[in-house]
């Protein structure tokens, strides 16, 4: 078992969003990552730990349509994805009384992303509730593109939401950011206020056509921008653990991340083309 400043995961590879609420995907969702999970080719055990899709207090639909229009929240490219689909999530009590108990012991792998959409008390109903249960840790996501989060663009607001959470949450914390926002300072701030670790890096901000406004770029040309926040941070005195992961494919990216100061890695994108090759990845790391 690996202890990173208090976060106790098995293995240094953890999944990112892949596994939804941690149970995967059902057939009618999303028949691909369903079929991997049924074969066993695609297992949470694989992992040090599986990061959930954000949740928020209330259901929400985000843009999301139904299953039968993915075309409107997601596209993907050889080597991109864009995705639009906004915290589409069942809430967190759905998600604690329904979702959560299907895991089984599993629960003891998850770390609940949670996201707020229009004030910092929202992260803390969450926290206060997550107390409750055993899982690995919090990801407060604070660095979406599909939601309206402006008023985490304010640093004092960030110190008061990261020493509160401190206060109230008995899990390790992470903060996961994006490359648009002043990452070094963040990374100070949670850094001073005792957050475990910060993650690097969600989506890229770009304008789709296709889906009809601003979106997350997930993608190859992401990888060299993540590593690069990875050495600035480092740089400026960031000494705490950080997860590292845009576009891990190989093992050479897990080492590329690692050469840069990240000490865990994230896998996203590779669950869609490759279901089963991260959880290969993941055995091959010590
Ligand atoms: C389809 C899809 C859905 C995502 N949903 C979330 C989410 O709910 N919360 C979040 O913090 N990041 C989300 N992400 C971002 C990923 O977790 C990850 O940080 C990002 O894609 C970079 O990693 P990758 O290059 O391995 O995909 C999503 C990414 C994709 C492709």
């Amino acid at each position: 078992m690996h202890d990173f400043n208090s976060l106790k995961i098995s293995r240094r590879v953890i999944a990112s969003t892949a596994f939804q609420y941690g149970g995967g995907y059902d057939f009618t969702e999303n028949p691909w990552s369903w079929f991997w999970l049924k074969t066993g080719l695609m297992s949470i055990d694989d992992f040090g730990a599986v990061i959930t899709s954000t949740i928020t207090v209330k259901e929400r639909k985000g843009f999301y349509i139904n299953r039968f229009r993915p075309d409107k929240v997601i596209r993907i490219y050889p080597t991109k994805i864009y995705n639009r689909f906004g915290w589409n999530n069942c809430g967190i009590e759905k998600f604690v009384k329904i979702e959560l108990p299907k895991l089984g012991d599993k629960i003891k792998k998850i770390i609940v992303s949670i996201g707020a959409l229009e004030s910092i008390e929202e992260f803390f109903i969450m926290l206060r509730i997550l107390n409750e249960l055993d899982v690995v840790g919090i990801e407060m996501n604070i660095s979406c593109h599909n939601v309206n989060l402006c008023f985490l663009k304010d640093s004092e607001i960030l110190r008061v939401l990261f020493k509160e959470a401190r206060k109230i949450s008995r899990h390790p914390l992470i903060v996961k950011i994006n490359a648009e926002s002043d990452y070094v300072l963040i990374s100070k701030i949670a850094q001073e206020e005792r957050i475990n670790a910060v993650h690097v890096m969600n989506a890229m901000r770009v304008y789709s056509e296709v889906l009809g406004g601003y979106c997350g770029r997930s993608g190859k040309e992401n990888k060299k921008v993540a590593l690069r926040i990875i050495r600035e941070l480092r740089q400026n005195g960031i000494t705490i653990p950080i997860i590292g992961g845009s576009w891990i494919w190989t093992l050479e990216d897990i080492k590329d991340y690692e050469d840069s100061g990240a000490n865990i890695f994230s896998i996203s994108s590779l669950f869609i083309y490759l279901p089963f090759y991260p959880g290969f990845l993941s055995k091959k790391v010590k």
